[in-house]
């Protein structure tokens, strides 16, 4: 028997660079696809996977990130005076439940495995998921909730898994794939962006994990890895050593990298275009930019 997964992790502390001079003062995590902010996207994927408590690791600057999530009873009001109803329901599908947030800070940018750490003691000791709101995925059934099934499963550890590109492995972890069951890979290691030369698959690991609490005693031994920080891979790769189980899962769904420009444009088109409201007009302006471009070739 698994225990049920309750609680995420959400490192929210990193400065965002490749997004200056936007960033200087706003949140990476708070710039919007079309009208809602990165993190509530991050959110609704974990709601829709059972998760109630919420533990964001953030860093100096990041106060707007908590201010999104505060009940804003005056505006509240307002747009129920006015009665603008529907406007009022989304504002409030955003709310969460007193005490179901907790904000830890990261003192030191010492990598993401780090940041992971900063929250051991509000995990304790059961498992728990880690969601990086730099990956969008879309999809019709949250892909942190294909993980949480899966590990009802399974047990051990589970990571989100896609095929990259040879050339892109260096992006990112990769998976040692041991077993390819289809879409669950067992694993017998984990590589911290590897050389492409390196890499023993181009299996890549995306922003989600369900993990076990000793994960976190991994994490305390501070070991530096790739690029010369803490890495979450290194310390799920130490899972093996001590015989549990660690599979890859290759989830149903679209993956937008928003920590990249290109990511996030791409991102913002996939996601205007799901829209009822938008998906009209808008399409009829990506037709006529690309006719224009045609015709100027
Ligand atoms: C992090 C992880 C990496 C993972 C990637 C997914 O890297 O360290 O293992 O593949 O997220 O987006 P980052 O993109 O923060 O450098």
């Amino acid at each position: 028997m698994t225990r049920r997964v309750t609680k995420a992790i959400f490192p929210v502390a990193g400065q965002g660079t490749r997004f200056l001079p936007a960033t200087k003062s706003v949140p990476k995590e708070i710039m919007t696809l079309v009208d809602r902010p990165l993190i509530q996207y991050a959110i609704d994927e974990a709601r829709a996977a059972g998760i109630k408590e919420f533990i964001f690791v953030t860093s100096r600057g990041k106060s707007a990130l908590e201010d999104y999530f505060d009940h804003a009873p005056e505006l509240e009001s307002s747009l129920e005076k006015k009665g603008k109803t529907e406007l009022l329901e989304t504002l409030k599908s955003t709310n969460m439940d007193s005490g179901a947030i907790a904000y830890i800070r990261q003192h030191m940018a010492l990598g993401l495995g780090h940041a992971v750490w900063c929250a051991r003691r509000l995990i304790g000791d059961e498992p728990f998921a880690v969601i990086l709101p730099d990956d969008v995925i879309s999809g019709e059934v949250s892909c942190l909730k294909q993980m949480v099934d899966a590990y009802e499963e399974t047990g051990g550890n589970i990571v989100a898994a896609m095929e990259v590109p040879q050339s892109k492995v260096s992006s990112y972890g990769v998976l040692d794939v041991k077993d390819d069951m289809g879409h669950i890979v067992s694993t017998k290691g984990m590589v911290e962006k590897p050389d492409a030369a390196d890499a023993p698959s181009n299996l890549a690991v995306i922003g989600r994990y369900i993990l076990n609490p000793s994960v976190m005693n991994h994490l305390n031994q501070m070991k530096q890895g790739a690029g010369g920080e803490i890495q979450l891979t290194d310390a799920i790769a130490h899972e093996l050593t001590e015989g549990r189980d660690v599979y890859g899962l290759r989830f149903r769904g679209q993956r937008f990298d928003c920590g990249s420009k290109a990511g996030f444009l791409q991102a913002t088109v996939a996601f205007g275009l799901a829209r009822d409201d938008l998906r009209d007009e808008f399409s009829a302006y990506l037709d006529d930019v690309q006719s224009i471009r045609r015709a100027a070739e």
